[in-house]
Order: C-alpha cells, then sequence, then structure tokens
C-alpha cells in the first residue's frame, strides 16, 4: 500500500497539530452551543474521530452518507443521499465534517438541504481544501490544509474505496490510476 505512494502531503504529525489546533477553536467557538456534529460518510471516519477527541464541550454526532465520485477521480456534480440523518437539524447549530473540499458542490447541496430542514447555522471543518478545484463559491470555516489540484489519498480519502486506512495523506502514484 505504502509503495503506491509518490509524496506525503500531510504526515501523521502535521495531522495531530491540525486536529489539536482546529478542536481548540471549534471549543471555544461552540461553548454552551451543543452543536451537532456531522460527519460525510466514509471519508470522515478518521479525521472526524481524530478532532473529536480534541474538542473539549459538549457535541452530539451524525452522520449522513453522500455519494458523488462514483469511485473515479472526478466529480460529477449529481449528488445523492445513500444514508440519512436521524437526528432532527430544526434549529440546531451544525457542524459539517469533511475529509476534503474540491469542487464544493457535495457541501453546498448538504448546506441547503440542512438550511432547508431548519438548522439555526451550519458551518464546515474540513482536513484539506483544494479551492483551485471550486466550482460554486463555497468557503469553509475550519481549514486544516489548502493544497493544489492534485488528487490525494489518506486519512479516509479513497481511490476506488482504497487507502481510506492510510495513516497520513499522500498523492497517489500516476501509474496506479492509469492502469
Ligand atoms: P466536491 O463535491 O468536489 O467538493 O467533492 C468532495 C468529495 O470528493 C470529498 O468528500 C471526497 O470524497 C472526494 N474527493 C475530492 N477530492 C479528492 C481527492 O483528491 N482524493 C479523494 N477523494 C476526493
Ligand atoms: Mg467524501
Amino acid at each position: 500500500m505504502h509503495n503506491d505512494i509518490k509524496e506525503i502531503l500531510l504526515s501523521e504529525d502535521e495531522i495531530a497539530t491540525i486536529t489539536r489546533q482546529m478542536g481548540a477553536e471549534i471549543t471555544k467557538d461552540y461553548k454552551d452551543k451543543k452543536p451537532l456534529v456531522i460527519g460525510l460518510l466514509k471519508g470522515c471516519i478518521p479525521f472526524m474521530s481524530a478532532l473529536l477527541n480534541r474538542i473539549d464541550t459538549h457535541v452530539e454526532i451524525a452522520y449522513m452518507a453522500v455519494s458523488s465520485y462514483k469511485g473515479g477521480i472526478r466529480s460529477s456534480g449529481d449528488l445523492k443521499i445513500t444514508y440519512d440523518l436521524e437526528i432532527p437539524v430544526k434549529d440546531r447549530d451544525i457542524l459539517i465534517i469533511e475529509d476534503i473540499v474540491d469542487t464544493g458542490l457535495t457541501l453546498s447541496t448538504v448546506i441547503q438541504l440542512l438550511y432547508h430542514r431548519g438548522a439555526k447555522s451550519v458551518k464546515i471543518a474540513t482536513m484539506l481544501d483544494k479551492p483551485l478545484g471550486r466550482k460554486v463559491d463555497l468557503k469553509p470555516d475550519y481549514i486544516g490544509k489548502t493544497i493544489p489540484k492534485v488528487f490525494v489519498v489518506g486519512f479516509g480519502l479513497d481511490y476506488q474505496e482504497l487507502y481510506r486506512n492510510l495513516p497520513y495523506v499522500g498523492i497517489l502514484k500516476p501509474t496506479i490510476y492509469e492502469k
């Protein structure tokens, strides 16, 4: 698995620093708000779990699964909810946790849906941001690291459902997806 990685973009140490800093910020911003922290499956899992350990105030958690990538490396833009929330969002302060924001199409659709259902506020915390890939006007509120327009895997991010369990984020060797 490690052999398929050309370059490490975010090391385990960097991820620990990011979650510590972001967790502290979120703790401060959401003190006494009891936010509903929503993870977008499956990519959010490692980052969300690391981040939650660093949020030092009351939160509730929930998950949602939406699909847009269809396992490939290009975003299609049409979104399907494959697993919906089991907790009402009406009048709640929502914090969405994402692995990466690229085109922003996934999140802007989810945000609209949450406001439509009566959410009081919706903010986004993402491990990685690819602003150069953006197709809609969307700026995450908490960003771990801003990266160029490259395809990355690891710490939740997949290529054809693999590599999510890498403990760091890296760039895949082009030979892997040219196969
Ligand atoms: P967006 O709707 O284009 O912002 O896409 C967001 C989703 O696309 C992320 O949650 C990822 O699942 C996937 N994605 C975007 N860029 C990458 C990447 O570089 N590697 C793996 N998945 C990615
Ligand atoms: Mg994802």
